[in-house]
């Protein structure tokens, strides 16, 4: 999609499907600028029309901007409500989940094993490692596993009428309430237990709305984001046995494949939304913004445009030097979860290898279904065959 928008420029107009329109940057350089610049914010109060109500905005944009999470704030208000999300993220806290992760893969893929036919990656792997991790993270109970992945879908899923995207959302605000709860009533060594305490001693003090709602954040952020990056590398790979050879043989890392996947075919397509706080021109693409303008940045297309990757761009190489791309995003709003995400995909990705050495997809890679989502990249379902011992 970003690339036939970008046939009418680096920023043009576009309507949304619930019917918004918004200035959609597919231009990686002018993405980059705006990413960094104090003169675009997150934060949905520079939006004509938003605050007193006058301005309808649909239930998906909405779930989105609403919140009043780090995501949507700028300023010393971004730095208070990341702050606590970045200190459990740390590189330090990440390597320290290292066997966590180890084992909750090693589990999942004994369960893999133990299947008949064809299985599919997403359902029986991909959804369940981050599913795992996150709620391990957060302190969730077993039994609310199911509840949260269901409902974090439900959020990202973009093509549902007004009425079910609020009570999609009405559902994880629900689940996240309890937890808080749960966790103020019995403290643990978990994530939410740290982010109460954090928030009790904060000035001034996180409320327990605002503790709700930074969860909602990791856990919408961290979900299905993880779940379509571990999927979409099994595709690569299982589609690609040469690039999985270079793997096995030692001939590129693990890391160069992961780092190469996040450029090709990253996550997170587009991430709403961001506003013109004053009228301003960018001079490179000879393009004038106005204040309040709606500006929704494509993270998705940046690793394959020719300004960031000169050489065969559509092309799936682990060996190439790496290229700049925006999976993560840039600035300050740069995802924390970023080497927490890398690391889950990395030992997924490389465990199932090492257990399905042989699999092969079940169907050609152009039968495979999009996620219903304008805002995530990923495969619905990816049948695959374990055991096959010819290639297709
Ligand atoms: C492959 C997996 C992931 C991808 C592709 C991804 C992508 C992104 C992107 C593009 C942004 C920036 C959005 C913007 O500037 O508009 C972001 C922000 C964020 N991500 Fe991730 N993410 C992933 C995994 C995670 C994980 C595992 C966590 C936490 C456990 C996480 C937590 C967050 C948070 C809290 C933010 C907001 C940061 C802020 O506003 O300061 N993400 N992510």
């Amino acid at each position: 999609m970003a690339r036939a928008i970008s046939e009418h420029g680096p920023a043009p107009w576009v309507r949304l499907p619930d019917g918004l329109e918004v200035l959609a940057v597919v231009d990686a350089d002018l993405a980059h600028r705006l990413l960094k610049s104090r003169i675009v914010s997150r934060n949905p109060r520079h939006w004509p029309g938003y605050e007193d109500g006058s301005l309808e905005v649909g239930g998906v944009v909405r779930n989105w901007v609403a919140p009043q999470t780090a995501l949507n704030a700028e300023g010393d208000e971004h730095r208070r409500l990341r702050a606590p999300i970045q200190g459990a993220l740390t590189a330090k806290r990440v390597r320290a989940m290292e066997p966590v992760i180890r084992e909750v893969v090693g589990s999942l893929l004994d369960q893999v094993s133990a299947g008949e036919g064809i299985v599919d990656a997403v359902e029986a792997f991909a959804a369940q490692v981050p599913l795992l991790i996150t709620t391990r993270l957060l302190g969730i109970a077993e039994e609310q596993h199911r509840d949260f992945r269901r409902a974090v879908a439900g959020v990202f899923e973009t093509g549902v009428a007004e009425a079910e995207a609020v009570q999609r959302m009405a559902r994880l605000t629900q689940l996240l309430e309890k937890l808080v709860r749960d966790k103020r009533r019995a403290p643990a060594d978990d994530f939410t237990t740290e982010m109460i305490q954090q928030a009790d001693a904060g000035n001034p003090r996180l409320t327990d709305d605002q503790v709700r709602d930074q969860l909602m954040l990791v856990v919408s952020a961290g979900l299905e984001t993880t779940v379509h990056g571990i999927g979409n590398l099994l595709v690569a790979l299982m589609t690609r046995p040469h690039q999985l050879r270079l793997m096995t043989s030692g001939e590129a890392s693990w890391e160069q494949a992961v780092n190469e996947s996040l450029r090709y075919r990253p996550p997170a397509e587009w991430v709403p939304l961001r506003w013109a706080v004053a009228d301003f021109d960018d001079p490179e693409t000879g393009m004038r913004f106005r204040s309040g303008d709606p500006i929704l940045i494509n993270f998705g297309s940046a690793g394959r445009q020719p300004s960031q990757c000169p050489h065969s761009a559509d092309s799936f190489d682990v060996t190439r030097t790496p290229v700049r791309h925006l999976a993560f995003g840039y600035g300050p709003h740069t995802c924390p979860g970023s080497g927490l995400a890398r690391m889950e995909m990395e030992i997924a990705v490389r465990g199932w290898f090492d257990r399905f050495p042989k699999c092969r997809l079940a169907v050609a890679e152009s039968d495979l279904r999009m996620i219903g989502s304008w805002i995530i990249s990923g495969f619905a379902e990816i049948p695959v065959a374990l055991r096959t011992s010819s290639a297709r």
